[in-house]
């Protein structure tokens, strides 16, 4: 991580309108909290649902070579053996002998405690996967695994996608699901919690084609953040160095996002080779390899895998779309969020809340709420209303005025330039869609019109 910090943005902000708004809180708060574990509010579990259905239109649906897969988080035990977990999955622990903090080794900068300055112990390898037991017997025999990456689930489960689809190579299996893994050092917000969840792809491909595919998908998953808002200023490609490699990747590169602490890892894109397949093959005894019907040949495939974390996309989009304006005295607090991310799409907001008004302005509500998640509120006066939607980024406010009443027309304002324009009610749904799939606000479905230009930045 280095000291360079996105404009405006610091990670207190960020925490301060998460718990403030409802994106998130902490695990089991009323009881103090546990450490690095986090709950996801009511407007949270929009973006983050947001991230991942996003996540899974581009990789997925849009494409007709990588299938979808929901493995169960715990596996057989002898997965964790094959996989190297068990062996390597440790980090470098070391305990100060004074206040008995624990820390990694490899991330201290000197010898000494950085909390007290006492003397450490040496390190010891701490294996970060955390154990259970399987039924009630607490012995050896029972000891199973949280998983501590998604993408085992979908190395055993090769063999029954390739008989049950007919895909031929390359093709890939997508897998979203939760991880879990006994960090040593937590912190930094969700961006290294304990529990998590991943985005994973593990792309299967004929050995000799990797390289190319390798750098195939490190470009469609940089422009997957672009595409979706990240400005491209802060993110950047970081290749591992050969120490730093994960104990089955041949090559490594990760996606870094500048995050208020610094650049640091949001997805890893590695060429795993065919390690998995035959450690997998090796462990279980069952064949996995593929046999190609074009060349007559048999061999294993080479995986390239992008994975990436819900939890820093979730984080990395927050930040990148926090901004503040002047407004008068006052700050505009706003969250530039793409439309498809945005927990609401749009609200519904009745000028006053007088009887006629709510209840057309609640008709409207139960009609937009057909298509999107719309938020609808009548609390206090409408520049309030319109910074409360703005700073959790609704792309879109709908005013219902006493005007409305007469000519069923309402407005539309954009959250972003905050320019008004004013359209039949019957062409509402319609024209939010269009606005919402990109098109310039003042471009107006038949009986519309401009209402207010907002003269700020023109
Ligand atoms: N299957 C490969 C794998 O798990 P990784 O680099 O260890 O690779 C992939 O993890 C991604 O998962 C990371 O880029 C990060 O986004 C996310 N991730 C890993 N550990 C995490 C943690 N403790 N908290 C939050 N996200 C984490």
């Amino acid at each position: 991580m280095t000291e360079e910090t996105p404009a405006k943005v610091n990670m207190e902000k960020i925490v301060s309108l998460c718990q403030r708004r409802g994106f998130i809180f902490p695990s089991s708060e009323i009881y103090g909290g546990l450490s690095s574990c986090w709950d996801y509010g009511p407007l949270g579990v929009e973006l983050k649902r947001n991230v991942k259905e996003a996540w899974w239109r581009a990789v997925v649906q849009e494409r007709d070579d990588v299938i979808g897969l929901d493995a169960s988080i715990l596996m057989h035990p002898r997965t964790w053996a094959a996989s190297g977990h068990l062996e390597g999955f440790t980090d470098p622990l070391v305990e100060c002998k004074g206040c008995h903090l624990r820390w990694r080794s490899d991330e201290l900068e000197g010898d000494r405690c950085p909390s007290c300055g006492g003397e450490l112990t040496e390190p010891r390898l701490f294996n970060l996967m955390f154990k259970t037991f399987m039924g009630p017997v607490e012995e050896d025999a029972s000891v199973v695994y949280l998983r501590p990456e998604t993408a085992q689930g979908m190395f055993v489960n090769f063999q029954n996608v390739v008989n049950t689809t007919r895909k031929r190579l390359p093709f890939g299996i997508a897998q979203i699901g939760k991880a879990f893994r006994n960090e040593i050092t937590t912190g930094n917000f969700i961006f290294r919690s304990r529990e998590f969840e991943q985005m994973e792809i593990e792309f299967f491909v004929k050995p000799g084609t990797d390289e190319e595919w390798f750098n195939y998908w490190l470009e469609e998953r940089l422009n997957w953040y672009v595409k979706l808002g990240i400005k491209r200023e802060n993110l950047r490609l970081r290749e591992h160095a050969e120490g730093e490699l994960a104990h089955y990747a041949k090559v490594c590169h990760d996606i870094d996002y500048l995050f208020p602490m610094g650049w640091a890892e949001l997805e890893g894109v590695a060429n795993r080779g065919d390690f998995d397949l035959v450690q997998h093959a090796s462990f279980s005894g069952k064949s996995l390899d593929y046999f190609d019907d074009d060349t007559k040949e048999r061999f294993i495939p080479y995986i390239i895998e992008p994975s990436a974390g819900v939890d820093r996309s979730f984080l990395a989009f927050l930040c990148d779309a926090y901004d503040e304006e002047p407004d008068k005295d006052e700050i505009r607090v706003l969250l530039h969020l793409h439309p498809a991310l945005a927990p609401f799409k749009v609200a519904v907001l009745p000028l006053s809340r007088r009887e006629q008004l709510v209840k057309a302005a609640k008709d409207i509500y139960a009609d937009l709420r057909q298509r999107w998640m719309v938020s609808y509120d009548d609390a206090q006066s409408i520049g309030r209303r319109y910074r409360r939607q703005d700073e959790i980024g609704t792309p879109f406010c709908v005013t219902v005025d006493f005007q409305s009443l007469e000519d069923n027309q309402a407005t539309i304002r954009e959250r972003d330039t905050m320019n008004q324009i004013r359209v039949p009610i019957s062409e509402l749904s319609n024209t939010l869609q269009v606005k919402l799939e990109g098109e310039d606000l003042f471009v107006l479905p038949p009986g519309g019109m401009i209402w207010k230009e907002e003269k700020k930045g023109v």
